[in-house]
């Protein structure tokens, strides 16, 4: 299903490889790739747990294909939509420079691809090294539509800045869902919380904790050797939770995240967050023997609602007849670390992990990134700021469609529950036109959007634990409007401050919140309510992480800035599925700059516009969508 090939007729590539190999003698040209893969999306039949479920994957594999490409490669993606479902792929991390056609956000950059439709994504990955990956972006269908994207350097492995690893392994931390992922997702929409998952899983296996009737389920084993590097390449895709991830015996050297390197940060525990990537180095020098590798997802102590502890585990496994290179470990040295097992028995020694409720643990593990000097590094955070917006993160709650109502009346059916930024929530208009083709034939005359506020409609205790339980007090904070394309609007070039104030209006969630098509440095963060006067003062404005998703912790902010000169129409929005769907999204509008560089070029020739294949004119679809009644599209 893969090739890779050279631009032979690439003129301009091989002479700005030709003028590199002149002025750089020491490396090798590098020329850029082409990637091809195609996407077969199908439903397979997949039996854990003494039950089939039908599940919706890539090329019959779960977790998907990988796509492997340096640093400066074209990727080419054929997606044959063999599913019943609206499809679109979204590339996770990937900036897209001037390429949002290829962001893959239905009705916000594409039509979805219907059943028995194709759509081809073209991009290119330059500028980002490590790890990222793809996924739907179709609701809930990401549980099992995804994979990893692995970009190595341009001039091959000695040019980490690393150990040059012994083997490179992607660890996919997901959850495995007997339900039906298209009713999760409606569930999740009208806050019917009575779904969940089954189990969590690494690199799709479930792993010897999960058993029906008698029969345990395989984990995911890694055969080691003894006294050498590799190199984890750590993602979070389950829709629920964050995860602690640790191997018994064994240290982490946390080398990059969000494709960005990092300074070389040495833990037991890797804490990461839905659409987070975190690559880290394992040195196998623990005496030959087999390891535990965990994953414990992780969740907010009472009041907040208590979800079953599903835990994943899989076997780091030594292989036998070597002895360790670096010499012996002293047996107390790792027994310390861990509980149960022998290194030398088949029972693998276990990690002790940290407890499921823990913040503070996860507060450390992001505050500790600092980005690496590094030729592919961003230019230094921008002093100066254009824009300031403060967004609190929560929930609310609106009337149903077409009901007027008022909570707490005993009208429970009346109203429902809705995720919010600045106690607004995102709604996909019910127009046939998605917004990046509206904005790219009609700019500014697209009607639809409706402003994200600079703050929320008032100052309180966002903090304030007592909000959790809902009482009159929440009531009176937590007063909501519903919006279609709720969007801002960013010259090109505007550098952008945005502060996420994590609330307790009914929950005590952490936030992942991503970002498509930009990265952001990462400056600060807190427990409690975000204070200008005193925070600021906390900036790191020298060696800020730069990531595509930002971790709000748990009744805490976080402040992050960015550079709006990726013009297009780019998704911004809590990385926990529940959230996204109950609408803690928005999108950022980038116009175009004064220059052809700095503009959205057209669309490609084969690319759908107004949903048809058969593409009316841009202006023909518009009038049409305009005087149509057309009901909202849904990406299902
Ligand atoms: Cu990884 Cu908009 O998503």
């Amino acid at each position: 299903m893969k090739k890779r090939r050279s631009i032979a007729d690439a003129a301009p590539a091989i002479a700005a490889a030709v003028i590199f190999f002149l002025t750089d003698m020491v490396l090798p040209p590098a020329i850029a790739g082409i990637v091809e893969n195609t996407f077969v999306v199908s439903q397979v039949n997949m039996t854990h747990l003494c039950k089939e479920t039908l599940v919706t994957v890539v090329n019959g594999q779960l977790p998907g294909p990988v796509i492997n490409v340096t640093e400066g490669d074209s990727v080419v993606v054929h997606v044959v939509n063999k599913s019943p479902y609206n499809m679109t792929i979204h590339w996770h991390g990937v900036k897209q420079r001037l390429n949002c056609w290829a962001d893959g956000v239905p009705m916000i950059t594409q039509y979805p691809i219907l059943p028995n439709q194709n759509f081809t994504y073209r991009f290119d990955v330059s500028g980002q090294e490590g790890t990222l990956w793809w996924h739907a972006h179709i609701p809930c269908l990401r549980a099992t539509v995804h994979g990893a994207i692995v970009i190595r350097p341009r001039h091959g492995p000695s040019m980490y800045p690393f150990t040059k690893p012994h083997r490179e392994i992607p660890i996919i931390i997901g959850e495995w869902w007997e339900v039906n992922l298209e009713e999760l997702d409606m569930d999740l929409r009208y806050f019917v919380n009575d779904h969940f998952f089954s189990a969590s899983t690494i690199n799709g296996k479930l792993g010897d904790l999960y058993n029906c009737s008698g029969v345990v389920e395989d984990g995911y084993v890694l055969d080691v050797e003894p006294g050498r590097t590799y190199l984890l390449r750590v993602i979070n895709a389950a829709l629920y939770s964050e995860y602690y991830f640790k191997i018994a015996g064994h240290k982490f050297t946390v080398v990059a995240a969000g494709a960005n390197y990092v300074e070389p940060y040495t833990t037991d525990v890797i804490a990461i967050a839905p659409g987070e990537t975190i690559d880290a180095l394992v040195v196998t020098n623990a005496p030959p023997g087999s390891y535990y590798m965990v994953a414990l997802p992780s969740q907010p102590p009472k009041p907040d609602f208590q979800s079953p502890v599903l835990v994943a585990r899989g076997t780091v496994k030594y292989a036998d007849n070597h002895s360790p290179r670096n010499g012996t470990v002293a047996l107390s040295s790792y027994r310390g670390q861990g509980g149960r097992g022998s290194p030398a028995g088949d029972v693998p020694v276990a990690p002790e992990m940290p407890d499921n409720h823990d913040a503070s643990t996860s507060f450390y593990f992001h505050g500790n990134l600092r980005s690496l000097q590094h030729p592919l590094r961003l230019p230094a955070v921008p002093a100066q700021v254009d824009e300031r917006i403060f967004i609190t993160l929560g929930l609310g709650s609106v009337c149903r469609r077409g009901k007027s109502c008022k909570r707490g009346e005993g009208n429970e059916e009346e109203f429902m529950l809705v995720a919010t930024m600045n106690n607004v929530s995102f709604e996909l208009p019910a127009a046939m036109t998605p917004l990046l083709e509206a904005q790219y034939y009609h700019g500014s005359s697209v009607e639809t959007l409706h402003e994200l506020p600079d703050r929320p409609p008032r100052v309180y205790n966002f903090t304030d634990p007592a909000l959790i339980p809902y009482g009159p007090k929440a009531a009176q904070l937590e007063m909501t409007s519903s919006k279609t394309m709720v969007a801002r609007r960013f010259r090109y070039g505007t550098t952008v401050e945005l502060v996420f104030q994590g609330t307790a209006l009914m929950q005590a969630e952490s936030n992942p919140m991503h970002l498509h098509g930009h990265d952001m440095y990462v400056l600060a963060q807190g427990f409690g309510n975000y204070e200008a006067e005193r925070d600021v003062a906390k900036y790191n404005l020298v060696d800020p992480p730069m990531v595509n998703t930002v971790l709000v912790p748990r009744l805490g902010w976080v402040a992050v800035r960015f550079i709006a000169d990726n013009p297009g129409v780019w998704f911004m929005h809590c990385h926990f599925e529940f959230h996204l769907s109950m609408g803690m999204a928005a999108v950022f509008i980038v116009e175009d700059g004064p220059t052809v560089d700095t503009s959205l070029p057209p669309p490609p020739v084969d690319f759908p516009t107004c949903g048809h294949a058969d593409n009316p004119t841009p202006d023909e679809c518009y009038l049409k969508t305009k005087k149509s009644e057309s009901p909202r599209v849904n990406v299902f």
